[in-house]
C-alpha cells in the first residue's frame, strides 16, 4: 500500500484557487492539443481536487477521473458537486490503471508533477506503461510540471507561490541526488485564523531528456516537449514549465 501523503494537505490544497478558477492559457493549450489529435474521451489519472476534470468537462469532452489519494478524491467529489457536475471518480494507483479502467481513451492526463511521486525507474516505467495501455492507437498522454532547468537554480529555492490578505504559501526546496524535497509552509493570517502548517513532498526530478528516454522505453512513438502554454518548445535556459505530449 502506498501512503496517502496528501491526507493532511488535501483540505488546503485549493488555496491555489477553486477548480472553477480556470487558467485561460492552460485551457487554450489543452483545447489546441485535443483538436490536433482528435481527442474525444479523456482519463485524468491523477485528478487531485478536480481542476482538469472541470476544465475538460467545460470544454465539452467526455472525462473520467482517478487518483490514489482518497483525501484528494473526497475534496474533488465535493468540488464537482458544488459545480453541479457529475463525473465518474475512482481511487486507483496510476501504475495499475487496467485493474479499474477497462475502456481506452484518446487522451490520458497526469498533470502538475503527479508523475514525480514515482521515485524509481521501475515505478516510472510501470506508471507510463499503464497510461500507455489505457490509450487508443495514436492517443496522447499529457503531463505538466513547473519544475524546469531554470526553476531548479538556487536563486529560486524559496518561492512565495500564494500571498493574499488572509493566506500565504511558501515553497522551500532542498535539492539532492535527483530529488527535490518540497517543503510547503502554509500561513493563515486572517483576523479569525492565525496558524502555520508544514507539508513536505519528496519529488523525483524529471527533465526533458528523462521524459524522452522513459516514454520511449514505455512504448510511446512520439514525444513533444513544450516550455509554455503558447506551445513554444522547451528550452533549458528560459522555460518556466515543462509540458509533455507523448503519442502512442
Ligand atoms: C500535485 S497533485 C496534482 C493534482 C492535479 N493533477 C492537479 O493538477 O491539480 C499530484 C496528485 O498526484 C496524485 N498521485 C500521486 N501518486 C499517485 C499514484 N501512484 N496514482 C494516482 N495518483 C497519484 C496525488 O494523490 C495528487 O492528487
Amino acid at each position: 500500500m502506498v501512503k496517502d501523503i496528501y491526507s493532511d494537505f488535501a483540505k488546503d490544497y485549493d488555496q491555489f484557487g477553486s477548480i472553477s478558477d480556470i487558467d485561460q492559457k492552460e485551457q487554450a493549450f489543452i483545447n489546441k492539443v485535443f483538436q490536433k489529435y482528435g481527442v474525444k474521451q479523456v482519463l485524468d489519472c491523477a485528478c487531485g481536487t478536480g481542476k482538469h476534470l472541470y476544465i475538460v468537462h467545460k470544454m465539452g469532452f467526455d472525462i473520467v477521473g482517478s487518483d490514489y489519494s482518497s483525501s484528494m478524491l473526497d475534496v474533488c467529489q465535493k468540488n464537482l458537486m458544488k459545480e453541479g457536475i457529475n463525473i465518474p471518480l475512482k481511487q486507483v494507483d496510476y501504475r495499475y490503471l487496467e485493474n479499474t479502467w477497462n475502456q481506452k481513451y484518446d487522451a490520458v492526463l497526469c498533470m502538475t508533477q503527479a508523475i514525480a511521486h514515482m521515485h524509481t525507474k521501475d515505478d516510472l516505467i510501470k506508471a507510463m506503461k499503464s497510461m500507455y495501455k489505457r490509450l487508443n492507437m495514436n492517443g496522447i498522454l499529457v503531463m505538466t510540471q513547473g519544475t524546469t532547468h531554470l526553476t531548479l537554480q538556487n536563486q529560486f529555492r524559496f518561492s512565495l507561490v500564494i500571498n493574499n490578505q488572509d493566506f500565504s504559501r511558501l515553497y522551500v526546496r532542498d535539492i539532492e541526488d535527483g530529488f527535490q524535497m518540497v517543503n510547503i509552509l502554509d500561513i493563515f493570517h486572517s483576523t479569525t485564523k492565525n496558524e502555520m502548517k508544514k507539508h513536505s513532498m519528496k519529488l523525483k526530478i524529471l527533465l526533458d531528456d528523462d521524459f524522452k528516454c522513459l516514454l520511449k522505453e514505455a512504448g510511446f512513438k512520439k514525444v513533444e516537449l513544450y516550455g509554455d502554454y503558447q506551445m513554444n518548445s522547451y528550452q533549458k535556459d528560459n522555460s518556466w514549465k515543462l509540458i509533455v505530449v507523448a503519442q502512442k
